[in-house]
């Protein structure tokens, strides 16, 4: 017999209830929950009440802020040596949400947030990304990770859009594949992707507030990430903490069972979001009391309880099979792949994975993070090559997140909402105006802060120094939030930011709009003040050195938008459109009118594409659709480049998108050079969901698009 059923067999109820129970590091810390002590110890009362008594299986979260790896450490080994005097000796599951690098772990290398990585294009770079994190994490005797985010970002609004990889299926299927490969990869370390489903689309754009998806529409955007990082080996998921069609996602036994285990075959650990069974009570009251929410969750899927504070849910298991209102079957089948996974991630032999990983080489994985960053850069708007900057002229520093660690990191950063940034950030990572001052020349640049994240004005000597500069970089943007501090009232810019381009506006210097962001903050009300624009998504440790490299040419922009820029809140409408929405066909107002359109992203060099050529322009419903293109680069200078595929289906039963991007592909070119591309796509997966919920695919019409190229090619049989 298999050491899990094993077992399994010896275990009572009230063990395997507490495999099932998850909390976070708050309850066995000294302290209260969310006002741990500082700096956090553990309690020894706490530990054997929690982990001794009540049997907890699974302990997440960071407590105050981040710690050393040697402190996480003795952290995981008080905790383990707990869960080594309960009587069967099962070892604990820690996870950590590492997001953009292990960013509860003091020290690590921080990465371009997803919503970045996913402007570079580069999916092998994205492997090496998280592979990386993974092994911070490790480092620290951590093997569960809450990552990728396979959720798509599809509304601006949302305040978790640069968790995501953008608005389109295609890059976030591929960019979820390498992220999971790329921790899966690391012995010992677990992907947990985050957040089946539906989660990023609420009707208000505010965080956990009610979606409405058709179910076609999950089925055809939102699932095939999630199956694509599963078939990538992803052993776990957490579940999106909305509802969906009034439905909320953990009491959906559709979602959870049917679709999840049933038809996608997944049989690995489903654990919910923070607190999420007692929610289906207090907040999404579709039950009278947390003991039916837990069976209704139980009931509907999943495994793991992130309950996070109490351990009455393991309680309430206890109560409800005993009093026949759950089979104990459905226990044993969560506890049964709780324990598979912990053995698969080698814990029983070793429950502390951290003592003997290798050190890290800080040196080597900052290039990566600095790689990942210029590679993540939009520049997205360069009037008469205003950039690079011409040396030796006098520039004016301007703005809120000119000098922020907190807009150059965003969120999950040493602290959910990376608030404590600038203070435990470590000094050798610079923010942007000192690594553009140690670049630029001290002396070249002067700085004024304008006005700070909470909007007061700060334009004290603003006037004088503008008279002084040639040229003004006005950096604006979003501080850190993370969740639903982060929701918002409004898309455009902060009004003092509004008012603070106001003022630089009147100097009629020359200016550079430099956009640190989570999100596509609207800046139609100030447009044209600008000779050139860039931006970056929380660029992370190399961020800064990136972006003063393209601002002063050493390094060549290469990042493609992961998304559609709107033009105004009202206007949020991806690239993958309808055709009524089409400016040009309705001749008046209609949705789409982007700022910059989805894959939009200047280079200092340019790139043009010929012979655009398939190998059948008649293909049948399973062949391969082949195609080729010579990309040159036509400038004076070395750049990289990201080739984008797009199909449009001229005609189908259900209203087809403008056109759909379903392959892309990084180069690199010397200036000159020119290389032909190849990509093989299988002409299935052009398939959308029809009415009955099934991938259909029509005979007939369909293009092909690269560049400003299009050939036409047909479907047949
Ligand atoms: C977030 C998850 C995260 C979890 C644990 C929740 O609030 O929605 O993404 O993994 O907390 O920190």
């Amino acid at each position: 017999m298999s050491r899990i059923e094993d077992l399994l067999q010896r275990m009572t109820l009230a063990e395997k209830a507490g495999q099932m129970t998850q909390v976070t590091l708050d309850t066995i810390s000294y302290g209260k929950p969310y006002k741990v002590k500082n700096p956090l110890r553990l309690s020894p009362q706490k530990l054997k009440k929690v982990i001794e008594k009540k049997l907890v299986g699974s302990v997440l979260n960071v407590g105050t802020h981040a710690h050393t790896p040697a402190r996480w450490r003795e952290l995981i080994d008080e905790i383990q040596a707990a869960a080594a005097r309960t009587r069967l000796g099962i070892p604990v599951l820690y996870g950590l949400d590492t997001i953009h690098g292990a960013n509860y772990v003091m020290g690590s290398t921080l990465f371009p947030q997803q919503l970045g990585l996913a402007a570079t294009g580069n999916t092998e770079l994205v492997e090496q990304v998280f592979s990386l994190a993974a092994r911070d994490t490790l480092r620290a005797g951590v093997p569960w990770l809450f990552a990728p985010v396979a959720d798509l970002g599809r509304d601006p609004r949302w305040p978790r859009l640069w968790e995501a990889f953008g608005e389109d299926v295609q890059i976030t299927k591929d960019m979820t594949v390498a992220a999971t490969k790329g921790i899966e990869k690391v012995e010992g370390a677990a992907s947990c992707l985050k957040h089946f489903l539906g989660y990023g689309y609420p009707q208000s754009g505010m965080d956990r507030t009610p979606a409405w998806i058709p179910e076609r529409q999950l089925r055809e955007y939102y699932l095939p990430p999630f199956v694509s990082g599963l078939a990538a080996g992803s052993p776990s998921v957490m579940v999106n903490s909305g509802e969906i069609n009034g439905e909320p996602v953990h009491a959906s036994k559709f979602l959870l069972t049917d679709l999840l285990r049933g038809e996608l075959g997944f049989d690995g650990v489903v654990v919910t979001d923070w607190e999420d069974v007692i929610y289906l009570h207090t907040r999404h009251r579709v039950a009278d009391s947390y003991r039916s929410a837990v069976k209704i969750s139980i009931e509907a899927g999943i495994d793991m309880s992130m309950t996070a504070m109490d351990t009455d849910f393991a309680d309430h298991i206890v109560d409800l099979v005993e009093s026949g209102e759950l089979p104990e079957a459905r226990i044993d089948e969560s506890v049964r792949r709780i324990l598979r996974m912990k053995e698969k991630l080698g814990l029983f032999e070793i429950p502390n994975p951290g003592h003997d990983f290798p050190a890290a080489k800080p040196k080597k994985d900052l290039a990566l993070a600095t790689k990942a960053a210029e590679q993540s850069i939009v520049l997205l708007k360069n009037k008469r090559g205003a950039l690079p900057l011409k040396k030796q002229q006098r520039i004016l520093v301007v703005g809120p997140t000119a000098n922020s660690k907190r807009s150059l990191h965003g969120g999950w950063t040493y602290t959910w909402q990376g608030e404590k940034t600038d203070e435990l950030d470590p000094s050798e990572h610079p923010t942007f105006l000192a690594a553009f001052r140690s670049e630029y020349g001290k002396k070249n640049v002067r700085y004024v802060q304008g006005c700070n994240h909470q909007d007061e004005l700060k334009m004290k000597k603003l006037k004088d120094k503008l008279k002084w500069a040639d040229r003004v970089i006005l950096c604006l943007g979003e501080s850190s939030y993370t969740e639903f501090f982060g929701s918002l009232d409004d898309l455009y810019l902060s009004p003092g930011q509004e008012e603070l381009s106001v003022q630089v506006a009147k100097a009629k210097k020359p200016t550079t709009l430099l956009l640190l962001q989570g999100r596509p903050r609207c800046i139609s009300r100030l447009k044209g003040k600008y000779d050139s624009i860039l931006t970056a998504f929380y660029p992370g440790h190399g961020g800064a050195t990136a972006l003063s490299g393209v601002l002063t040419g050493r390094v060549n922009p290469s990042g493609r938008l992961p998304l559609t820029y709107p033009r105004s809140p009202n206007s949020l409408i991806p690239y993958d459109h309808k055709s009524t929405e089409n400016q040009e066909l309705q001749g008046a107002k209609s949705a789409f009118d982007p700022e910059f359109e989805f894959g939009y992203g200047l280079s200092y060099t340019d790139f043009s594409y010929r012979k655009l050529k398939l190998k059948k322009d008649v293909v049948g419903q399973n062949d391969k659709l082949k195609v080729s293109v010579k990309v040159k680069n036509t400038g004076r200078r070395s750049g990289g480049h990201v080739v984008q595929l797009y199909t449009r289906t001229h005609f189908a039963a259900i209203t087809p998108s403008v056109r759909r991007l379903r392959a892309f592909q990084r180069i690199e070119l010397q200036a000159g050079e020119e290389r032909t591309v190849t990509f093989s796509i299988d002409v299935a997966d052009l398939a959308y969901i029809g009415l009955d919920q099934q991938p259909r695919l029509e005979d007939g019409k369909y293009s092909l698009m690269i560049g400003d190229l299009e050939k036409d090619f047909m479907i047949a049989g």
